[in-house]
């Protein structure tokens, strides 16, 4: 049984002291590694781990090709600039190997894990002899993995993989007892940047979450373009999250006066809370029309452009 510390109750100086005597006894004089993805939880655990482990921790980000325009960079950016220096492994080729030819949405996810644990990052592991593998799992992960609302990549039981045995590491979870709320005032206190906290919410499988049909090269970069416009027109506005999304139904269109079958592209912007329940932002249509002129004129290929007007429920905030 996990022991939950609320945030009201949550002293991060205390917090903070305790998780570093206790990685510090965990991994000894020996080596622990961990991934960075650049959201809330592993960038609280990577901050700790540095000031426990020093060099003794090595932190990879893995670039698996599904990420946002210059994401990795950036990400490492932030945390060049606390001093801790993030290895950026390219494994963007395996990725596209694992999703070539699939389209059902959860087949789409199962790929990127398994890819993503049993492949890439088992292989580092090995590879590095690191007997510890820190991990930013909160005990809302738990919960959701226990109850079988999410399947959380972060969970190794749900995965079937026992790590001691198919990996040789042990796993060192020291965020386990707090929830997202307990989780940001730790990363302040540990002097993470606000820009990381106000990111906006990006799921675990990424642009291929945002790709209707089969994942490949050319169709991520069309999502990815199509991602870096409406961040920029969307950006500040206050809403929960928004997003481009690449349909597979191509449909007719004009350009230059010829006949072009091109591609759509769906814009969800939300309102939201806490992301159980959303609403579409009531954007006005002199920014909708901003977002179709500039997706069409900076995303080849793409001839129609609209906007989601569902709610979730029953809809979801992802697409896939
Ligand atoms: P849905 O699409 O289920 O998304 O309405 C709810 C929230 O969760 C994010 N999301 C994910 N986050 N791994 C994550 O870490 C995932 O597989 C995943 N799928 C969705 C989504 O962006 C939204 O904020």
């Amino acid at each position: 049984m996990i022991k939950e510390i609320k945030a009201s109750e949550l002293d991060t100086r205390k917090f903070i002291d305790e998780k570093v005597k206790e990685i510090k006894s965990a991994v000894g004089s020996g080596i622990a590694i961990n991934a960075l993805s650049g959201g809330v939880d592993s960038s609280a655990v990577t901050m700790l781990g540095h000031r426990a482990l020093g060099k003794q921790l090595r932190t990879v980000f893995i670039q698996n090709g599904l990420m946002r325009a210059r994401e990795p960079e950036q990400v490492a950016g932030f945390f060049k600039k606390m001093g801790v220096d993030i290895e950026i492994i390219d494994a963007r080729n395996e990725f596209l190997k694992a999703l070539k030819g699939i389209t059902d949405p959860e087949l789409k996810r199962e790929a990127i894990t398994q890819t993503f644990y049993k492949k890439v990052f088992g292989r580092i592991v090995r590879e590095s002899g690191a007997k510890f593998l820190l991990q930013g799992t909160i005990l809302t992960d738990v919960d959701e993995t226990v109850a079988g609302i999410k399947r959380q990549h972060n969970v190794f039981a749900q995965l079937g993989i026992d790590p001691q045995e198919t990996f040789g590491y042990q796993i060192l979870e020291p965020l386990i007892q707090l929830r997202k709320d307990g989780v940001r005032m730790t990363g302040k206190a540990l002097g993470l940047p606000e820009e990381l906290f106000t990111r906006i919410p990006f799921p675990g499988p990424a642009l291929a979450a945002r790709i209707i049909g089969e994942v490949t090269a050319e169709r991520l970069e069309t999502v990815r373009k199509a991602t870096s416009v409406v961040e920029k027109l969307l950006g500040g506005r206050g809403a929960f999250q928004y997003m481009a999304i690449l349909h597979e139904d191509r449909v007719t269109g004009m350009r230059d006066g010829k006949r072009d079958f091109g591609q759509q592209i769906e814009v969800r912007c939300w309102d939201s809370i806490d992301a159980r329940t959303a609403t579409p932002t009531r954007l006005s249509f002199e920014v909708l029309e901003q977002l179709a002129d500039s997706i069409i004129s900076e995303v080849p290929g793409v001839v129609s452009v609209t906007y989601n007007i569902a709610s979730k429920p029953p809809s979801t905030i992802e697409a896939v």
